[in-house]
């Protein structure tokens, strides 16, 4: 089985972040499908380092409300890695174009500070997908096993996105870390790394934001 390489770019353009779903569950059958092929990714040694905890229907429910009731608190828990929030300079524009693209779709002004907040905890609302995942590792792993879970994280989502699924790979959802890792029976020496909210796209104007991305000659030094 072969596609052309236009082909393949042409589908990977086709996937982007969903973030509002219908109530509809995926079925067990097609999750564990799903899965599995994610499971083909590369890692160092074949050490697969991914622990994935998958939370769906009712207990999805109570999870929600536990999160957007602790975050509209205001409470801040500490995350199980160390992360960068803050980008600058060429980072931190690639960061404000992608937030005004959402923004933008969902008719939100830059200033409208209520409006983003709102946007902002649907987050912990898992965007109401009726499913959510989180992934983790060990603790004590580095980069490189770091750089494993996130080829894990694109094969997982790519597979969504083949089977018409959409979703929205969430550092957010790790700010909460020890509300999660209770939640999950999560063991001491995993730490959670991300959460992805996914399920049936729903038709709303969140969906239609769309992200651009740097040209090969920004990105690509060329030695010969
Ligand atoms: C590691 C990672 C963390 C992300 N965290 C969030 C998040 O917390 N909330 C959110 O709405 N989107 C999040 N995103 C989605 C990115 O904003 C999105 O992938 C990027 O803007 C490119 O847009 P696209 O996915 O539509 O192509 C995250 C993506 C990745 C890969």
């Amino acid at each position: 089985m072969s596609i052309s390489l236009d082909q393949y770019r042409q589908w990977l353009a086709e996937r982007h972040s969903v973030r509002a779903f219908t109530p509809e569950l995926v079925e067990h059958g097609l999750i564990k499908a799903i899965f599995t092929a994610a499971q083909q990714a590369p890692s160092n040694c074949n050490s697969q380092p991914w622990r994935v905890w998958l939370v769906r229907g009712e207990a999805c429910e109570r999870l929600r409300q536990q999160l957007v009731t602790a975050v509209s608190q205001g409470e801040i828990y500490p995350q199980d890695f160390t992360s960068v929030e803050n980008f600058s300079g060429l980072y931190r524009e690639r960061q404000i174009d992608c937030a005004r693209a959402l923004y933008d779709a969902m008719g939100i002004e830059r200033t409208d500070k209520p409006a983003r907040l709102d946007a902002m905890l649907r987050n912990y609302a898992f965007f109401d997908a009726p499913q959510v995942l989180f992934i983790g590792m060990n603790k004590a792993f580095g980069y490189n096993n770091a750089l494993d879970v996130g080829i894990y994280v694109q094969s997982l989502v790519l597979a969504m996105h083949a089977a018409g699924l959409g979703a929205c790979v969430q550092g957010a959802l790790a700010h909460h870390a020890p509300l999660v890792r209770q939640f999950v029976n999560m063991p001491d020496d995993v730490g959670l790394l991300t959460g992805i909210s996914f399920g049936y796209p729903a038709p709303t104007p969140a969906n239609s934001a769309r992200t651009t991305r740097a040209n090969f000659d920004e990105v690509v030094t060329v030695i010969e």
